[in-house]
């Protein structure tokens, strides 16, 4: 997850880049780059954050820009891999967002042709492309290059014998800001609000021609109109995109998460691996473990392979068996309870890969094998989109493992999660924030889903929330239950859901009440519960996703009314790095 901005107008551009890019920030900081255009092109790039080295670009010269600030995917943080990227002669320079799928292909195919590259990015592959199509227009090169990359991607090009900048979006946030003699492009709009409201929206396929008076945008080859909206947010609040907290903003980043982290997922060694070996066994804490609890669900449904998941802390008290394949799961890379019980696997002589979202994370230089989740920084402590970025890892496993059993998911997932996000729950907010306890149950993939649940829920609002499978619950726990513990149930289509609807009914029996969450027309559900959250009908996979987002949300806004916060809750940390 980086950001891009660009410029094109009657400013010196490199002051509007470095702003641009310092409110891009918390998109990722561990590089950053501008280029600008006049006689030529002229490229700054650097390992580091643009705000402590800012004054090392204020000397480009030129009215027309791109700018990138890094959150590294492909390739190492250095000023190698920084952006902008450019063609073999310098000429065409490329910042990018997202992640081109298939840019192992055409790197070797560009190679073979005899191009030069210089970093160990995805992205650059883009520059060389247009470089490849380049017989008359930027933008045609531009047209020609997007029908070839495959994955998500919103991307600023601009060449030394062009006036203006191509802009292109697909699957990954890209807008245009219309000034006066200026336009602006970021892939946020809050960089651009300070100078200018009338935004324009780019869709997706769409590649805009951009110069300081004029935007003409094509899509599938059709010149289109994407009208300008007037967007009256304030600027200042706007710092965190309009968010209130980090966590509402990484909620809502997840769709793009999602894709982009199942589209980067396609390593046939690794699945080679996974299919070799006599077992796989998960390790991880927190958030972490409860996404291997899912995967193991998923995989034992259609695989033979067996999955047994553990906490990493408790690890070290089992003896691990020579044949497995240990997965160490973790956000971070540097929990040390998950690093530690990798090292004791390899002592056992399991092969080993790590999952985590931090390139060169410790686990990294332990594992056998890494796959890297694609969630970008995560700066609230609770994980919300690291945890998606998980399950778009496993999902894909299973995938791959069982016969493309989940093709359909890219898109439906997508759709599933953004419709989540829309979902009214002040009934369910309202009970939440009135308990001191709570329950979370499901069944099946569902009870490690209520687990996640649950820890979202006292993590952020301090309130007891305990997470339990639902057929567990009259072997204890029942005794806890009166009108003061309301239970939040999933109760969706599948295997479950007629054992689910007698828990349900056993647990209003005793006089607690129901926070359903099932499918949207469900008159079965809908009469035994006392507030219905609907979710999108979707296969299971949607499923996780929807109830999983849902949790989320539902913690989030009791939280918010409860005035706790969020983003920092008390006593916890966001990696942690001791036994
Ligand atoms: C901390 C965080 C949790 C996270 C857990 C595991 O407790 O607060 O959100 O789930 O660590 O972190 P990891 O980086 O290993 O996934």
């Amino acid at each position: 997850m980086c950001g891009i901005v660009g410029y094109a107008g009657r400013r010196d551009a490199a002051g509007v880049l470095i702003d641009g890019l310092n409110k891009l920030e918390y998109r990722g900081y561990d590089s950053f780059g501008i280029a600008t255009s006049d006689d030529g092109i002229h490229i700054v790039k650097k390992q580091g954050r643009i705000s402590e080295n800012g004054s090392s670009v204020s000397g480009l010269t030129g009215h027309i820009g791109i700018g990138h600030t890094r959150w590294a995917t492909h390739g190492v943080p250095d000023d190698k891999n920084a952006h902008p990227h450019t063609c073999c002669t310098g000429d065409i320079a490329v910042v990018h967002n997202g992640i081109i799928s298939n840019y192992a292909k055409l790197k070797r195919e560009l190679i073979a042709g005899g191009h030069l590259f210089s970093s160990d990015t995805d992205s650059e592959v883009i520059a060389h492309l247009i470089e490849e199509n380049l017989n008359g227009s930027l933008l045609e090169a531009v047209n020609d290059t997007v029908q070839i990359l495959e994955g998500s991607y919103a991307f600023l090009a601009m060449s030394k014998d062009d006036p203006g900048i191509i802009a292109a979006r697909m699957e990954s946030p890209l807008v245009l800001g219309l000034g006066d003699g200026e336009i602006f492009a970021s892939s946020d709009m809050t960089t651009i609000l300070d100078y200018t409201q009338n935004i324009v929206f780019l869709e997706d396929g769409d590649i805009a021609s951009v110069s300081s008076d004029k935007i003409i945008i094509f899509n599938s080859g059709n010149q289109v109109e994407r009208a300008a909206e007037i967007v009256e947010w304030d600027a200042g609040a706007a710092r965190m995109g309009g968010f209130a907290h980090f966590m509402e903003k990484e909620i809502y980043e997840q769709p793009e998460v999602f894709f982009n982290t199942l589209a980067s997922v396609d390593d046939g060694e690794i699945i080679e691996e996974i299919k070799g070996s006599s077992g796989l066994r998960v390790i991880a804490c927190g958030s972490s473990y409860h996404a291997g609890l899912i995967f193991r669900y998923m995989m034992e449904e259609c695989s033979d392979i067996p999955v047994r998941v553990d906490l990493a802390s408790e690890f070290r008290y089992f003896r691990p068996v020579s044949g497995e394949l240990v997965i160490a799961v973790t956000q971070s890379g540097e929990t040390a309870d998950t690093i530690a019980a990798l090292k004791q696997a390899q002592m056992h002589n399991c092969r080993t890969l790590a999952i985590t979202n931090v390139l060169g994370s410790s686990v990294t230089r332990v594992a056998d094998y890494t796959l890297y989740m694609r969630a970008g920084p995560e700066i609230s402590v609770a994980a919300t989109k690291s945890f998606i970025a998980q399950l778009a890892v496993f999902f894909q496993i299973v995938n791959h493992l069982c016969d493309g059993r989940y093709n359909y998911m890219d898109k439906m997932c997508h759709q599933v999660i953004e419709e989540v996000l829309l979902l009214d729950m002040e009934d369910a907010v309202s009970l939440c924030s009135g308990a001191g306890n709570l329950f979370f149950v499901g069944r099946s993939v569902f009870y490690p889903v209520s687990l996640e649940g649950a820890l979202k829920m006292k993590e952020i609002t301090y309130i007891h929330a305990e997470g339990y499978a639902a057929g567990e619950l009259k072997h204890g726990p029942f005794s806890l239950l009166s009108k003061d513990t309301p239970v939040v149930a999933v109760c969706t289509p599948g295997n479950s859901r007629t054992a689910m609807l007698s828990n349900i009914r056993e647990i209003k029996t005793r006089g607690a009440p129901v926070i359903g969450i099932g499918e949207v027309d469900d008159p079965d559900l809908e009469d035994i519960v006392d507030v219905l959250i609907p979710i999108p009908k979707s296969p299971v996979s949607g499923q996780i996703l929807a109830v999983t987002v849902l949790m989320q949300v539902l913690a989030y806004r009791t939280a918010k009314v409860l005035g706790r916060d969020i983003d920092k809750p008390r006593n916890l940390a966001k990696s942690v790095t001791v036994e």
